[in-house]
């Protein structure tokens, strides 16, 4: 596992553009933190990493579920579950038609469901420390 410290929301979407070079195609990552951590402005830089979308374009998918983001290697889906609390409306999702190996899902609140506990190959929690202090630890299955 790898932690970080950031200070600014840029600082925290830069780390984002860094670790974008670790992820790998096919991955599921989760975004762990309470609402307003940075899990979308660290999905900020990571579709950057992927020249999948700029920062300004990645906007939270609280609404509308899933973005999906095409860069030139793989398809980035920015997919937020804070509504989505039952099996059934996961369902309607159809998560696992998203799933490719030149895909890569990014969830927000993914560690509701146990599915994607067990299933994912990447994991990044965001613990507010208070003002714009973030911890970001960084953790993937080889
Ligand atoms: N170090 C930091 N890292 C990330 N966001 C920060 C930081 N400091 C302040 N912020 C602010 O906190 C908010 C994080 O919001 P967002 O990324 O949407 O959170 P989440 O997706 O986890 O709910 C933004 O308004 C951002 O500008
Ligand atoms: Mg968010």
């Amino acid at each position: 596992m790898k932690v970080f410290e950031t200070h600014s929301a840029e600082e925290t979407t830069q780390l984002g553009r860094q670790l974008a070079q670790e992820i790998k195609p096919g991955a599921v990552v989760l975004l762990r933190g309470d609402l307003g951590a940075g899990k979308t402005t660290l999905i900020k830089g990571v579709a950057e990493g992927f020249q999948a979308a700029s920062a300004d374009d990645v906007t939270s998918p609280t609404f509308t579920l899933i973005h999906e983001y095409r860069g030139p290697e793989v398809s980035l889906y920015h997919i937020d579950l804070y509504r989505i609390d039952t099996q059934r409306e996961l369902d309607t999702l159809a998560l696992d038609d998203l799933m490719d190996a030149k895909s890569i899902l990014l969830i927000e609140w993914g560690e509701k469901f146990e599915r994607f506990v067990r299933e994912r190959n990447a994991e990044i929690a965001i613990e507010h420390l208070g003002g714009d202090h973030r911890r970001i630890s960084f953790s993937q299955e080889n």
